[in-house]
């Protein structure tokens, strides 16, 4: 059942949509196995004595924005399943969005009343405990601030959350001359990073790190599969050169995936995330062909992949085969494999063709929900 155009435009109704279903949420609560990993770090030992920017890292675009039952398959969500579920199937970067709640950051996507998934520190407080949980993970999170909020509203989001404690703090505005590597990032407990857009960096707040002075990235609204490339897009004052972005120790960001337009929105594409997704190399619009591309045209491994719906195809191989990685420790897909938030209204169907009509009513102009 979609949401009726009313209800689109109800954050009230919403709501009670989203706590209902969280209520009765029939993603069971995953054993956690990462813990006892002996020496691993992010599922492999051979990933410990590399530095930060030394390891291609899984993430999940929009990864808070799920299209589950929680809200009613949303056309708006960009993932199956919720990031403690990604956590734990391996992927150890989370994209997400904020707006200006009342008084808080609202993890919503394009608009609030669209997809509100809450309070950022709220969100960020159930990612801390499963970090508490898995002690040998670096965990890095890049919030699209689509609300302008200064650094200290991130960081006041840091405290309450509890995550604050394990916030890697930067030393100034630019990337460090050396990061460290995942070993010391865990040995100093300082194993969660933050990054956001339109900030100042300010050593008040050391753990808000702005995203484009520490980090650059693809092109993100790609609509065909021949459209992925290693061309960095933002910061504009870097364009074209990857190269001296990687001298200054900038980290990268491959943005891998796809939209297709509908009426005038554009929505992240179901029918082609078999081939979005797959690790295969050579084959037009795959991830591993994109991450092989940039990977040579750097010289360097890619740091930051972000996907929709990475429970698709298998996005962690494509990035274990950067990492060189052969056989990953202790990731639990069970959530994944046993169903939870999937069905059959993730792909396009008779019901998508109802919610559309409720997005074009929803916005009176063409949009992308990015
Ligand atoms: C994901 O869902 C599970 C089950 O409802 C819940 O325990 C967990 O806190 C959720 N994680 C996030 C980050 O929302
Ligand atoms: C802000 O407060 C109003 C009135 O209480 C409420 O309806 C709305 O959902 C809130 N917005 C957000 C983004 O929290
Ligand atoms: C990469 O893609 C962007 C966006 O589509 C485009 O503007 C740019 O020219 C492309 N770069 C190359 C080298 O083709």
């Amino acid at each position: 059942m979609w949401w009726s155009s009313s209800s689109w435009r109800n954050p009230a109704a919403v709501a009670g949509v989203l706590a209902a279903a969280a209520g009765v949420s029939a993603l069971p609560q995953t054993g956690n196995s990462n813990s006892n990993n002996g020496d691993a770090c992010n599922n492999s030992p051979s990933l410990c004595q590399k530095k930060y920017n030394e390891v291609t890292y899984l993430g999940a675009h929009n990864s808070y924005a799920l299209r589950d039952d929680s809200t009613d398959d949303s056309l708006s969500g960009n993932q199956y399943f919720n990031a403690t579920v990604a956590l734990d199937a391996g992927l150890r970067l989370l994209q997400a969005q904020t707006h200006q709640g009342n008084a808080t950051l609202e993890l919503c996507h394009s608009s609030c009343d669209l997809l509100d998934a809450g309070p950022l520190e709220d969100w960020l407080a159930r990612i801390n405990v499963w970090m508490d949980d898995n002690p040998n993970e670096v965990v890095t999170v890049i919030v699209a601030n689509e609300g302008d909020a200064p650094a200290a509203e991130f960081d006041r989001a840091l405290q309450a959350s509890g995550i604050a404690q394990k916030a890697y703090a930067a030393a100034s505005g630019s990337p460090p001359g050396e990061w460290p590597t995942l070993r010391e990032m865990i040995d100093d407990g300082k194993r969660f990073v933050l990054f956001a857009t339109k900030v100042d960096f300010s050593p008040d707040t050391p753990a808000v790190l702005p995203e484009f002075d520490f980090v650059f990235e693809t092109p993100f609204e790609v609509m065909t599969l021949g459209g992925f490339n290693c061309t960095v897009d933002r910061p504009s004052r870097l364009s074209a050169s990857a190269s001296d972005a990687l001298r200054q120790n900038y980290l990268s960001l491959v943005n891998h995936f796809k939209y297709a337009g509908f009426a005038g929105i554009q929505l992240p594409d179901v029918d082609t995330i078999e081939t979005v997704n797959s690790a295969e190399v050579g084959k037009e619009g795959s991830l591993g062909t994109h991450l092989e591309q940039c990977r040579r045209e750097w010289d360097a491994v890619p740091n930051f992949v972000l996907v929709d719906f990475w429970d698709e195809a298998d996005p962690l191989a494509a990035v274990d085969s950067m990492n060189q990685v052969e056989e990953a420790a202790g990731r639990d897909e069970s959530a994944v494999t046993t169903g939870g938030g999937r069905n059959a209204a993730g792909r396009v169907g008779a019901g998508e063709k109802m919610a559309f009509g409720a997005l074009v009513a929803f916005f009176s102009a063409a949009v992308v929900l990015v």
